[in-house]
């Protein structure tokens, strides 16, 4: 791969025609694996010896959590965030998976990350790119050797979490509500698995898709209950996953008892998640979960298959 560099010239201005150059450049040299990259700092230094020197700059990330949506994603993103060598974008980007966005190409792209310090890697969260077909070939264009994360939970909870929050965003905007049961169910006791959400929980049909374009070791799988419970040691390995120096430590969280999660020690003040995540899940009955299991199980073993790792989820 090639890094493209822009360096500080006195005049911001005589930046633009370098953009635009790295523009064509990347466009012409795509197969070639070129990472655009655009300086953009307000604060011109000059090194004595060239007068010129490497400032911050943006950079297309280097890692992206592709997903699931409901699996702990923001939590993930937010606590990456503790490390000093990386940065965020802090919304979800949906630049691979929606056709505004991409149409607007790796300069709109580029352009939702902050500025990055040398050493510094940028990271983004998406989580409907898991599910999205031409996702993975669009990231492999763009750049092959992205280290993605996935972090997965038992699908059977991942869906009740998605049709709780599904569940608050009608009742926000006036409109009628509808129970997990009988909307799961059918009146003849069978599984209504065209409802949205229960596709999204077959991992392993939607991760054969990533495969195709990436590398198992490409691909870091996290688990999101152990998120929840030890987060310390799920970023340890995301480290590493990352080749960054081991910088996150246990005593940057904090369990909230009244939130009943981890909320991250940043600056010396507690900051937990918002009150939309981690938040009391609808009524389901004992009936349907048994159900939604036995569907999910053939699944589920296919999916520790593929991954090389069975994470236990109830089968019953
Ligand atoms: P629930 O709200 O169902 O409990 P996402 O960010 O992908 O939408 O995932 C939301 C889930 O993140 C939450 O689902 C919650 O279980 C999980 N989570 C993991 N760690 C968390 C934390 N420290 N604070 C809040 N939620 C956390």
């Amino acid at each position: 791969m090639v890094l493209l560099r822009v360096y500080h010239v006195k005049k911001v201005w005589l930046t633009v025609p370098l953009f635009l150059m790295i523009i064509y450049l990347e466009g012409e040299t795509r197969n070639q694996q070129i990472i655009p990259s655009i300086n953009q700092s307000k604060n011109l230094t000059f090194s004595a010896a060239d007068m010129v020197i490497e400032e911050s700059e943006r950079r297309l990330p280097s890692c992206i959590i592709i997903g699931v949506r409901k699996g702990g994603t923001r939590a993930l993103l937010e606590m990456l965030s503790l490390h000093p060598q990386i940065r965020v974008a802090q919304q979800e980007v949906h630049f691979f998976d929606n056709e505004t966005n991409y149409g607007q190409g790796y300069p709109w792209y580029l352009n939702q990350f902050p500025a990055l310090g040398p050493d510094q890697i940028c990271v983004e969260k998406s989580p409907s790119y898991f599910v999205t077909l031409k996702v993975p070939e669009r990231i492999k264009e763009m750049n092959p050797r992205m280290k993605l994360i996935l972090i997965v939970r038992d699908p059977v909870t991942r869906l009740i979490s998605d049709f709780t929050q599904i569940t608050h965003n009608r009742i926000d905007k006036g409109l009628q509500i509808r129970d997990f049961d009988s909307t799961m169910v059918r009146e003849d006791g069978s599984l209504a698995l065209d409802t949205y959400g229960v596709d999204t929980g077959v991992y392993s049909t939607h991760l054969l898709n990533w495969f195709k374009h990436f590398p198992r070791e490409q691909v870091y799988i996290a688990n999101g209950d152990k998120l929840i419970r030890t987060p310390w040691q799920e970023m340890n390995k995301i480290e590493n996953f990352l080749n960054l120096q081991h910088s996150i430590s246990r005593s940057q969280f904090f369990f909230n008892t009244t939130k009943g999660f981890h909320c991250l020690v940043v600056d010396g003040q507690t900051r937990c998640l918002a009150k939309s995540k981690g938040r009391p899940h609808v009524n389901v009955s004992k009936d349907t979960i048994v159900k939604l299991r036995r569907f999910y199980k053939p699944h589920n073993y296919r999916f520790y298959g593929l991954v090389g790792k069975d994470f236990g989820w109830p089968e019953e």
